[in-house]
C-alpha cells in the first residue's frame, strides 16, 4: 500500500509544489485548504503534471475541527505536512489577531484531530525569521531564536507547542522545517506563486513589474549592514522546497519527538543582485525606488545548509538563474495568476496571505 500523505495548505505556493513531488514519488495525496489565498486550479495543474490525480482535494479551514476531522475519518493517512498558515511579515504586524489565530490555532486543532485519529508523524512549516535579527550569518539549528514580528512569532510558538506536545507523546515525530525563502516555479510554468493583489514577497512583485502589471518596486531601505546596504535573504528554488518535503517525509521514522532543520541553500543575495539577476534573465527593466525599511524586516537571513546534508544526504541544486528563470516562465504564461473565475470566495479574510 502507498503511504497516504495529508497536506495542509495544498493548494498554496509551497503546497502544490510539493504535492507534485509526492505523487511523482508515488505518494497518495490527500489536501485540504480553505482558498483563502490560493486557487484550486492550482490542485488541477498538480494532477496535469504528476499525470495523475490527487486521492482527494477538501475545501476544509484547518481551525475547523469537525470537518478536518470527518476528512481524517476518510482516508489512512500516514503522514501531515501542515503547510496551512499566513506568511507575511509587512501585514502580520499590522494583523496580529488574524495571524496567531490560523497560525497557531490551526495548528492546535490540528494536533488534536492527528491525535484522535492516532496520526503521529507530521513535517511542520516554520520559518528561517524565528532567527529575528541575527548578528552573524550563517544560521545553524543552534543559533538564537528572537522572532521580530508576529509571523515569526506564531511560527517559534507552534514550535514550542509541537515541543510539549512530543514530550507528552513519546509516539510522536515532528520534523520542523525553518525555510528561508521559496522563490521560483515549477519548470513546466503551469504552478508557480500567485498572490492575491498587491505581492507582500520580493520575487513576484519584482515579476510582476517586469511583465509590466505594476509600475515599479519599492527597495525597503539601503541603510542595512550589508555589503550594498539593501537585506540579503538565501533564497530558495520552491522545487528544492518541494524535494526537501518529500525527503523530510521519507525520515520521519529516524527518530521519535521533534527535530529542527533548515531548508536554504546557504547563499545570500541581496534585494539588489536579485533584482539584476532578474532583469538579466527576463531581458526586461525592473524599475526600483528605495524607500524607508519595512517594520518588522532585519539585515540578513543565510542558512547554514549542513544539518540536513549530514542527517539526509540532500542538499538543493536550483540556482538563483534557475529561480529568476521560472518564475519568469510562470508570470510570461500567467501574466494574471490563475484564473480568476476560477477562484474561490472564500470566507471573508481580505487579502491575508497563506502558506
Ligand atoms: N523587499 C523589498 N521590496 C518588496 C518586498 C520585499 O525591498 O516589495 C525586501 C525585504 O525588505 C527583504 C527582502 O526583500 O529584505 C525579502 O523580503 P520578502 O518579503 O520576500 O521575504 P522575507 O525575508 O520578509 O521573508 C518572509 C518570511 C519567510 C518566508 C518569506 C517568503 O520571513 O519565512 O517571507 O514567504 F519564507
Amino acid at each position: 500500500m502507498p503511504e497516504t500523505v495529508l497536506v495542509t495548505g495544498g493548494a498554496g505556493f509551497i503546497g502544490s509544489h510539493t504535492c507534485v513531488e509526492l505523487l511523482d514519488h508515488g505518494y497518495e495525496v490527500v489536501t485540504v485548504d480553505n482558498y483563502v489565498n490560493s486557487s484550486p486550479q492550482a490542485l488541477d495543474r498538480v494532477a496535469k503534471i504528476a499525470r495523475r490525480p490527487l486521492t482527494a482535494a477538501y475545501d476544509v479551514d484547518v481551525r475547523d475541527r469537525k470537518a478536518l476531522s470527518e476528512v481524517f475519518a476518510s482516508h489512512p493517512v500516514d503522514a501531515v505536512i501542515h503547510f496551512a498558515a499566513h506568511k507575511a511579515v509587512g501585514e502580520s504586524v499590522s494583523l496580529p489577531t488574524e495571524y496567531y489565530d490560523t497560525n497557531v490555532g490551526g495548528t492546535c486543532a490540528l494536533l488534536s484531530v492527528m491525535r484522535e485519529h492516532r496520526v503521529h508523524r507530521l513535517v511542520f512549516s516554520s520559518s528561517c525569521s524565528v532567527y529575528g535579527d541575527a548578528e552573524t550569518v550563517p544560521l545553524t539549528e543552534d543559533s538564537p531564536v528572537a522572532p521580530t514580528n508576529p509571523y515569526a512569532c506564531t511560527k517559534l510558538m507552534c514550535e514550542h507547542i509541537l515541543q510539549d506536545v512530543c514530550a507528552r507523546l513519546s509516539e510522536m515525530k515532528v520534523l520542523a522545517l525553518r525555510y528561508f525563502n521559496p522563490v521560483g516555479a515549477h519548470p513546466s510554468g503551469l504552478l508557480g506563486e500567485a498572490p492575491r493583489g498587491i505581492p507582500n514577497n520580493l520575487m513576484p512583485y519584482v515579476a510582476q513589474v517586469a511583465v509590466g502589471r505594476r509600475e515599479k518596486l519599492s527597495v525597503f531601505g539601503d541603510d542595512y549592514p550589508t555589503p550594498d546596504g539593501t537585506g540579503v535573504r538565501d533564497y530558495i528554488h520552491v522545487m528544492d522546497v518541494a524535494e526537501g518535503h518529500r525527503v523530510a517525509v521519507e525520515h520521519l521514522d529516524d527518530h521519535t519527538g521533534m527535530q529542527v532543520f533548515n531548508l536554504g541553500t546557504g547563499t545570500g543575495t541581496s534585494v539588489l543582485q536579485l533584482i539584476s539577476a532578474f532583469s538579466e534573465v527576463s531581458r526586461r527593466p525592473v524599475p526600483h525606488q528605495v524607500v524607508e525599511r519595512r517594520a518588522g524586516d532585519v539585515a540578513a537571513l543565510v542558512a547554514d545548509a549542513s544539518a540536513v546534508a549530514t542527517a539526509w544526504r540532500w542538499s538543493t541544486t536550483r540556482d538563483l538563474t534557475a529561480m529568476c528563470r521560472d518564475t519568469w516562465r510562470f508570470q510570461e504564461l500567467n501574466p494574471d495568476g490563475y484564473s480568476p473565475d476560477l477562484v474561490h470566495a472564500g470566507p471573508k479574510t481580505g487579502e491575508l496571505s497563506c502558506g
